[in-house]
């Protein structure tokens, strides 16, 4: 049978076993699922190895452990491709907020439900059936594969450069693919070629060393709530651009043939305001919600809390307020930098009265990858092929870091061929996966690994 033809005549065990993998609740960041993600990695070493893999270890790390594979079975005259996914998930919460349990994988109509299942398991899952796919037809896939799965990406990844640093040998390939993004629509593929980075930090003020009645020491004791708001709004104005000294020394301006790139990306503006929920954008002024959303270094605060808010009001002046802060960075902007920068301000700007804490939680680098490789040809044509259409270049807004460590150590570019869609709600309730992206995923990586052998 024909390596396709063997992938469609399996669609419905592919879905089934995807089922399985989305119900494992794999939550990286709960202690309490600690185990989980101990199955979940199980889970994807059993599948590997059925697949065909020669090699399929669970890897431990100082956290979660890596899934490594390999199969080598094309020579070494055949280049190896390398591919990244991950397998443990978000936070489910809001739990009240999904219309099915976000661990009991629901189809309806052509997409399936379940926390995780676009972003990445899903979409990961989609090289390990296009292998397995090879192995029941060929024998073989025509290129060596190696797999490198993590659980600590939503976490930012705090042991996964070390790991890769450590296992340099081990990861050595000609090129990665990671299909851990979006395309534009069903029927508009899309390959990514710029990630933004991240920096994300938490700060603490202190002011009181106990929390005082506001009605006896208010107005003479200077509220840490009020102060960390007061500072958080000197961050950025209300244009949408960020205050902090030498923010944007590193950011390299758009250039005009990169602008000009960019209005190629199909953008329906009536269209996005209804899928975010919202009557109008915002945001720095001269740039359009593209240049905003993908190339342009942001601010945002995903969290403040301090004092009081259960039910009711209670009259108090809190000894403390916290806020956990995170900025978007171009691609060469620096994290460490602009954490030194963002720590400094922040100092400079903390009245006497209270205390400033910075905790670094984690960050990485953006990338930017070339589009001129034979690998990136293959998969320009794959999708083609597959989709009926040419992919669009397009730049994607969120952080994906280990294409900068992959550039860094392995010396290598990364493909970002995505699966997704742009309501798959990822990090939302009610994140699903869009079934026939599933299925044309499974084709298209297929296709690609022929390419990459020709
Ligand atoms: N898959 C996403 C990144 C992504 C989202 C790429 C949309 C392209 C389009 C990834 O799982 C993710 O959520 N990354 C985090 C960064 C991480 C360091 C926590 C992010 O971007 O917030
Ligand atoms: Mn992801
Ligand atoms: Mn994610």
């Amino acid at each position: 049978m024909d390596v396709i033809e063997y992938a469609r005549a399996n669609r419905n065990r592919f879905l089934a076993e995807l089922v399985d993998f989305a119900s494992i609740p794999s939550i990286g960041a709960q202690p309490e699922h600690k185990a989980d993600i101990q199955q979940a990695a199980n889970w994807l070493q059993d599948k590997l190895l059925q697949a065909g893999f020669t090699k399929a270890d669970v890897m431990p790390t100082a956290g979660h452990p890596v899934v490594y594979a390999e199969w080598s079975a094309a020579g070494s005259d055949a280049p190896t491709v390398l591919i990244y996914g991950h397998y443990d998930v978000q936070p489910p919460d809001p739990l009240d907020e999904w219309a099915t349990p976000p661990f009991e994988p629901t189809v309806i109509g052509d997409d399936l439900f379940a926390r995780g299942v676009s972003d990445d398991k899903g979409q990961a899952y989609v090289h390990v059936k296009a292998v397995e796919a090879f192995k029941e037809t060929e024998g073989a896939p025509p290129v060596n594969i190696k797999c490198i799965f993590e659980g600590e990406e939503e976490i930012g990844s705090p042991n996964l450069e070390p790991f890769v640093l450590a296992h340099a040998n081990l990861l050595a390939a000609d090129v990665a693919v990671i299909s851990d993004s979006h395309m534009l629509d069903e029927n508009t593929p899309a390959i990514a070629y710029a990630l933004r980075g991240l920096v994300y930090i938490e700060v603490a003020a202190t002011g009181p060393d106990h929390d005082l009645h506001s009605g006896i020491y208010g107005g003479a004791v200077l509220n840490p709530i009020n102060a960390l708001c007061r500072m958080i709004a000197k961050l950025q104005d209300k244009d949408g651009h960020v205050t902090i000294p030498g923010f944007y020394d590193c950011v390299r301006p758009l250039d005009a043939e990169e602008r000009a790139e960019l209005t190629k990306v199909p953008f329906d503006r009536e269209e996005w305001l209804k899928e975010a929920g919202v009557k109008t954008d915002w945001g720095e002024t001269g740039y359009t919600i593209v240049e905003r959303t993908t190339a342009r270094p942001t601010l945002d605060v995903n969290g403040i809390w301090g004092g009081y808010t259960g039910a009711g009001s209670k009259t108090v002046l809190p000894s403390q307020a916290f806020a956990k802060i995170s900025m978007r960075l171009a691609p060469n902007q620096d994290p460490a930098r602009v954490k030194q920068l963002i720590s400094d301000y922040l100092a400079e700007i903390a009245p006497p009265e209270v205390s400033i804490e910075v905790h670094d939680l984690h960050s990485g680098h953006g990338a930017i990858v070339r589009r001129d490789s034979p690998a990136m040809q293959a998969a320009f044509q794959a999708y083609a092929e597959v989709f009926g259409k040419e992919p669009i270049f397009i730049r994607e807004g969120g952080s994906i870091p280990v294409v900068a460590t992959f550039q860094q150590v392995l010396g290598i570019e990364t493909i970002l061929m995505g699966f997704g869609l742009p309501d798959d709600r990822l990090h939302s309730p009610n994140e699903k996966f869009h079934l026939p992206n599933f299925y044309k995923g499974i084709e298209t990586v297929i296709r690609f690994m022929v390419k990459m052998r020709d």
